[in-house]
C-alpha cells in the first residue's frame, strides 16, 4: 500500500504527532507513505515547489517530531480545490472545482489511499474525493473544536491551556490598574476556546458566537464588581462573537477562502470603556493559540488518531473519520462529520456552570 498524507486548513498543535503515528504504523505494516505539501497544492501545482510537491515519508523523516507544533508537510487555508479562485479572461475571478483533476493526480501518483488531516474545510474536500473514488480516512483537527461527531479535536487542549495561562497573567495587571482587560481568542463559529479558557481562568464575562451579546449586560457586570470593591474585570471574547444587533467583525474577504475575522475584542473594549468610563485594554491571542508544543493530552489523541487511521485502512474502511469517543477511538462516516458544526450547546454543563458562578455571557 502507498498512503498519501495531507494536512489542510489552519495548523494545530498535534499535526506532527498524527503524521508520525500514521507513518510509523504504516511502515510497520510494510506500507509506504508520501506527504503532500501545503494541503493539496503539492499534488495540484508541483511546479510551485523547488523540491517537488510530494515529500517521501520514510521512518527516519518522522523521528523526533511528536512534540513539534506546526506541520512538516506545510498547510494552507486558501485555494480550496473545490472552489479554486481562477482568474478569467475578463479580469474577474471565478471559483472553479478541481476535484476531478485532484483525484486523477492522486491516482497517477500511485496512492492507494489518503489520510486527510484537517478541519471542516479539509474534510469537505475529503468527502468530495471519496465521491471521486479515492479511498480516504479523515483525522479531525482544529483548535476551535467545532468538528461534529468527535468529542474533541486535537489542538484544542493546547489552545485552551495557553489561553488560560495568559488570562492568569492578566489578573494581576488588571487588578493593579483597576482596568477592564478584554482577551480575544480564536473561535470562528463556536466558542469552545473562550468558554473553557474563560471558565478555567475565572473571568467575569465570556462572549461566544452562540450567544449574541448585549454589551449593556457586560457593562453592568463590570459596574457591579466595582461596587463590591473588585475594581477590575476580565472579559474573554471569541473572534466570532457578535452583538445582538450587528454581525461578526470582519477584517477582509478574499475569493476562495473564508472571511478573515478580527476586531471583536477591540469592539467590545471600546464599547465597555464608553459604557463604564473605565480604562480598558485589549489583548488578541490569535495565532499564539495555534503555535507551540502540544499538551500531553493533544499528543496522545493525535498519536491515537494517526495510528487509528492506519488501522482503519487495514480493516478496509473508506470514507470515515477517526473520532474520539472515550475511552475509545471509533470511526464515523465522513459525510456525517461534516454535515454541521459542533457549536456550544446552550444547555451544556459548562454554560450552566458559568451562570452558577455569576460569569456574564452577555445575555
Ligand atoms: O480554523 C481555525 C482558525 O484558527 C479560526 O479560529 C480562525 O478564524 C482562522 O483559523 C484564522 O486563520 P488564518 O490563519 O487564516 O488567520
Amino acid at each position: 500500500m502507498k498512503i498519501g498524507l495531507s494536512t489542510g486548513g489552519g495548523d494545530a498543535p498535534g499535526l506532527n504527532a498524527v503524521i508520525r503515528a500514521a507513518v510509523v504504523s504504516a511502515v510497520r505494516r510494510g506500507w509506504e507513505c508520501i506527504g503532500i505539501r501545503n494541503g493539496y497544492d503539492g499534488i495540484l501545482f508541483p511546479e510551485r515547489f523547488e523540491e517537488g510537491g510530494l515529500l517521501p515519508l520514510p521512518r527516519s523523516r518522522v523521528r523526533g517530531i511528536t512534540h513539534l507544533g506546526g506541520t512538516i508537510l506545510g498547510t494552507t487555508n486558501r485555494g480550496n480545490p473545490l472552489r479554486y479562485p481562477t482568474p478569467q479572461p475578463d479580469g474577474s475571478v471565478k471559483e472553479v472545482d478541481h476535484t476531478v483533476e485532484l483525484a486523477d493526480k492522486i491516482r497517477a501518483a500511485g496512492m492507494d489511499a489518503l489520510v486527510a488531516i484537517g478541519g471542516d474545510g479539509s474534510l469537505e474536500i475529503a468527502c468530495a474525493l471519496v465521491r471521486q473514488g479515492i479511498r480516504v480516512v479523515g483525522v479531525p483537527k482544529t483548535i476551535d473544536n467545532d468538528l461534529d461527531k468527535t468529542v474533541i479535536t486535537f489542538g484544542f487542549d493546547t489552545a485552551v491551556s495557553f489561553a488560560t495561562e495568559c488570562i492568569d497573567r492578566l489578573h494581576t495587571t488588571a487588578e493593579s490598574h483597576r482596568r477592564v482587560m478584554v482577551v480575544e481568542v480564536m473561535g470562528r463559529y463556536a466558542g469552545w476556546i473562550a468558554l473553557n479558557a474563560g471558565l478555567s481562568g475565572s473571568v467575569d464575562a465570556i462572549l461566544i458566537p452562540e450567544i449574541p451579546y448585549d454589551l449593556e449586560k457586560v457593562a453592568d457586570k463590570v459596574r457591579r464588581r466595582d461596587k463590591t470593591g473588585a475594581n477590575f474585570s476580565i472579559v474573554v471574547v471569541a473572534e466570532g462573537a457578535a452583538p445582538r444587533e450587528g454581525g461578526v467583525s470582519v477584517v477582509s474577504h478574499e475569493a476562495g477562502r473564508l472571511e478573515r475575522l478580527g476586531g471583536a475584542g477591540e469592539r467590545v473594549a471600546q464599547g465597555l470603556q464608553e459604557l463604564t468610563g473605565k480604562e480598558t485594554r485589549t489583548v488578541v491571542l490569535g495565532h499564539l493559540l495555534r503555535g507551540g508544543t502540544p499538551t500531553s493530552f493533544d499528543r496522545l489523541i493525535a498519536l491515537r488518531f494517526g495510528a487509528a487511521a492506519i488501522r482503519a485502512l487495514e480493516e478496509g474502511k473508506d470514507g470515515v473519520m477517526v473520532a474520539l469517543d472515550p475511552p475509545t477511538v471509533r470511526y464515523v462516516p465522513l459525510e456525517d462529520a461534516t454535515r454541521r458544526m459542533k457549536k456550544v450547546p446552550l444547555d451544556c454543563d459548562s454554560i450552566l456552570t458559568c451562570r452558577d458562578l455569576g460569569i456574564c455571557l452577555g445575555d
